[in-house]
């Protein structure tokens, strides 16, 4: 029987490509070269599948470019933001995600944001690098401790719920905002708000883990912003564009807005250059899945998606609008 042809469109770990050319006719990404659209709908011709990562923009025009052949979608992530479902759906092409692989590791990074915003990281490093640590001082690059803080979480999903059960090893008190409220089992205690001017107002830190849809785009924005407490420490793992940038960095250069911890901007790579002159923004390039663990998990579980989908069965992760 032939193997179904895939199209890898990002280097990944060696060990999920040699699955992936294990199962599949599979045409990979040795140098990793950044695909772009016209790159995306060329290396499609002929293939039954893609597997594409939150790089690809996978728009409706993309879409209505691939050949009749591609019949699944299957995004190395857990955001499917960047792909155009509908669009998708409407050619009869299937579209899965990795959800719950990469939880742990993001929520990780969730909890190094708050500490780092919460410590001053980005100005006491810079600090020590630059050979400005003259001595230890009393008063000298104090933060504030996570400790007895009450944590707004903006979506309690699966991130959010690990990022509340770290935040409570660290004595933090969770507040939630989410579309619904959760059962008790899944609360864990944590209090709800039945709306986000209510959450905000008692979140000294806030992190934001709902998806980026059409609802939550641009949502802390300055009107949102001025809910929080003064000082309030915003933490992101989620997506950039949830953010309006010019609002966040005003309140942090005013003062309003005591740090914030990014590890998504809008149009990454090139984000807003106003959060570099910010001392109080700690600020990461995207690793919230970064650990070699999760990538192959992620892996493995998009091939999943892939293998079940050529059975003739229904992928585990299918995603609908
Ligand atoms: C995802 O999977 O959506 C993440 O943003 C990648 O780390």
């Amino acid at each position: 029987m032939t193997r179904p042809r895939i199209l890898v469109t990002r280097k990944l770990p060696s060990d999920v490509e040699a699955r992936a050319c294990a199962h599949f006719d599979a045409s990979l990404n040795e140098d990793d070269t950044l695909p772009t659209r016209e790159t995306i709908i060329a290396d499609a011709k002929g293939k039954d599948g893609l597997l594409v990562t939150v790089t690809d923009r996978i728009d409706a025009e993309l879409i209505a470019a691939l050949p009749a052949s591609v019949k699944i979608i299957s995004t190395f992530s857990v955001g499917y933001d960047h792909i155009d479902v509908a669009a998708a759906t409407a050619r009869g092409i299937a579209v899965t995600n990795t959800p719950d692989v990469l939880t742990d590791a993001t929520a990780e990074i969730a909890l190094l944001l708050m500490l780092g915003a919460a410590r001053n990281a980005t100005s006491s490093i810079a600090t020590l690098r630059e050979g400005r640590w003259k001595n230890w001082a009393p008063t000298g690059m104090l933060g504030t401790e996570l400790s007895g803080k009450r944590l707004g979480i903006l979506g309690l999903g699966r991130i959010g719920r690990a990022t509340a059960s770290r935040a409570r090893a660290f004595g933090m008190e969770i507040h939630y905002h989410s579309r619904q409220r959760l059962s008790p089992e899944l609360e864990e205690g944590a209090r709800y708000h039945a709306d986000i001017a209510s959450l905000f107002s008692v979140s000294d830190i806030l992190s934001i883990h709902c998806a980026s849809t059409p609802q939550t785009r641009g949502l802390i924005n300055r009107e949102t912003i001025a809910h929080l407490p003064e000082g309030a420490i915003i933490v992101n793992t989620a997506r950039g564009d949830i953010v309006d940038d010019d609002a966040l960095i005003e309140a942090l250069a005013s003062g309003r807005l005591g740090a914030a911890g990014l590890d998504v901007f809008n149009n990454e790579p090139n984000f807003h250059p106003g959060y570099l002159n910010l001392s109080n923004a700690f600020l990461l390039p995207h690793l919230g899945s970064a650990t070699l663990e999760t990538r192959n998990a992620m892996g493995f579980r998009a091939l999943e998606n892939l293998e079940a989908f050529f059975r003739g069965d229904t992928p585990r992760d299918l995603v609908s609008t």
